[in-house]
């Protein structure tokens, strides 16, 4: 179970935010209020929220999952692979002090985000990706095994980060897109398969039997409401054209 999450707002600077370009430019006061109904449908899953608070200087830092890992028994620091981002992990490193004891953090020439770390129990997928490599997977790793938890090496071809085509939802059940689908790795999953033309909606967010999934994806909102979950829709729009997801908006421990 998740006691915590950890957010924060976007600045006026997320309209320079890194993204695909093809969606738009962002509005922010939009933003604010996706983000705004985002943490309220966190809260309904029983969850204490804590903010730290806006950076301007970096336009991305609302997508704080790519700066820590907050595991059971340690957390670790990322060192975000985009240059314009890196910086963002040094208020949430202040932050994680008040719940955590055991910090470690990736240092260069290793570089992790967040977002490319999923979590099955006390064992860890580490995409190898554009912003995550292979150094900073073997830091990760190397950090979890002196915390008796493990990790496994995924390497990617396609997509930004692990969690744009995969997400965990406990009891064994495994959305997964796009060039995962076929990957030996996650063959002992149940498997639940994304639509490529609903492939944005893979990013969902298992919370305490809850399954946040993104607005406007009906065929994975019923998938996912098939397994038995308790579904809430949260908007996204205004993050995907910042190539952001559910699970980029916040830490959950
Ligand atoms: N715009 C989010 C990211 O690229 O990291």
């Amino acid at each position: 179970m998740f006691k915590n999450v950890i957010v924060r707002r976007p600045g006026k600077s997320m309209v320079n935010g890194i993204g695909p370009g093809t969606y738009g430019p962002v509005d922010h006061e939009n933003a604010l209020r996706q983000h705004d109904a985002y943490v309220e449908a966190l809260k309904k899953t029983g969850v204490n929220v804590t903010y730290v608070e806006s950076l301007e200087e970096y336009p991305d830092s609302c997508f704080v999952e790519d700066t820590a890992v907050l595991t059971r028994n340690c957390a670790i620091i990322c060192n975000p692979g985009a240059p314009s981002r890196n910086g963002e992990q040094v208020s949430i490193h202040e932050a994680v002090k008040k719940f955590y004891d055991n910090i470690e953090e990736i240092k260069f020439p290793g570089t992790v985000d967040g977002g490319d770390v999923m979590m099955v129990g006390d064992h860890f997928y580490v995409g190898i990706s554009a912003r995550t490599n292979e150094e900073g997977a073997r830091q990760f790793i190397d950090f979890l095994r002196k915390y008796d938890l493990d990790g496994t090496a995924v390497p990617l071809n396609e997509m930004l980060h692990l969690k744009t085509g995969l997400a965990y939802l406990e009891n064994n059940n495994l959305l997964i897109a796009g060039e995962f689908i076929e990957s030996p790795m996650f063959k002992d999953f149940n498997k639940v398969i994304i639509p490529d033309d609903e492939g944005y909606a893979a990013n969902c967010i298992w919370m305490n039997d809850h399954v946040l999934v993104p607005m406007g994806y009906p065929k994975v909102k019923k998938s996912v409401e098939d397994m038995g979950y308790k579904v809430i829709e949260v908007d996204t729009s205004e993050y995907k054209k910042l190539d952001g997801g559910l699970s980029c908006l916040s830490l959950r421990f």
